[in-house]
């Protein structure tokens, strides 16, 4: 791949373009783009430009700038993250339509927590989570089910530190966390109160592709002090369901 004069290889550059948008900022001027990227404005401009072109960027009206439908298509084929999310759908809406608050499925990407699907309820309480939004691993309750079932080098890495408070509850302290997290993987589930918000408990099982290999989290965010013994029943009966599917699924 040919490379700029700062030796980045064209590719480089096109990612650092694309991240620069994220859940909150969807919506960028091409000039905005080149400042977050790093970028001289023409050289953004032109990539911006190409990338309309393609279709992996859309320009509104406003000669502003979003990411493209045509990303989103070619993102999803085959992914890991929409066989999963076939799998569980159908689980997690029976979840959500008993316990009627949101319901979402997060991965390990990168070392964080990724949700790949979120239902919520109308009536549902508070939540930061969003689809395709990222949160650390030792924060939120799904986050905490995939790092206590996860390989141990990720987990280590984890508990080297530094391990940010999101809330003022979130657990932070090294042996104290390395201690909730056997506590997780010996129970299978996670009561998670005021780990990511004061006003909220997330609730989250292990999801397994084969006996010992989490795959996935499936979690409840309930109001603080709701009554949480019937989410984690839900949770459990809906995790054994994607199991089973992700199995039928396999070739
Ligand atoms: C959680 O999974 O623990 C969680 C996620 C998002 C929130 C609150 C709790 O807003």
């Amino acid at each position: 791949m040919a490379n700029s004069p700062s030796g980045e290889t064209l590719t480089e550059r096109i990612v650092r373009v694309l991240e620069t948008f994220d859940t909150d900022r969807t919506v960028q001027t091409p000039a905005e783009i080149g400042r977050r990227a790093r970028l001289p404005s023409s050289t953004a401009h032109r990539m911006v430009t190409d990338l309309v072109e393609c279709g992996l960027l859309e320009r509104d009206e406003d000669q502003r700038v979003r990411l493209g439908m045509r990303l989103w298509e070619l993102a999803l084929r085959g992914s890991r993250a929409l066989r999963l999310r076939q799998a569980a759908l159908p689980f997690m809406e029976r979840v959500q339509a008993r316990i009627r608050e949101h319901t979402q499925l997060a991965v390990v990407e990168n070392g964080e927590t990724l949700f790949v699907e979120r239902l919520s309820h109308p009536k549902g309480g508070a939540n930061i989570a969003r689809v395709a939004g990222r949160l650390p691993l030792h924060a939120s309750s799904s986050g905490l089910v995939l790092l206590a079932n996860g390989p141990e080098d990720l987990r280590e890495r984890v508990l080297a530190g530094p391990l940010e408070a999101v809330s003022p509850e979130t657990v932070t302290d090294p042996a104290r966390l390395r201690r909730h997290l056997a506590r997780i993987r010996r129970e299978g589930v996670v009561v998670a109160p005021g780990s990511v918000e004061g006003v909220s408990t997330g609730v989250a099982v292990p999801v397994r592709e084969r006996p010992g290999q989490v795959v996935a989290a499936l979690s409840v965010v309930l109001p603080r002090d709701a009554p949480y013994g019937p989410a984690i029943e839900e949770l459990r009966a809906a995790a054994a369901g994607i199991t089973a599917a992700l199995g039928a699924q396999r070739p």
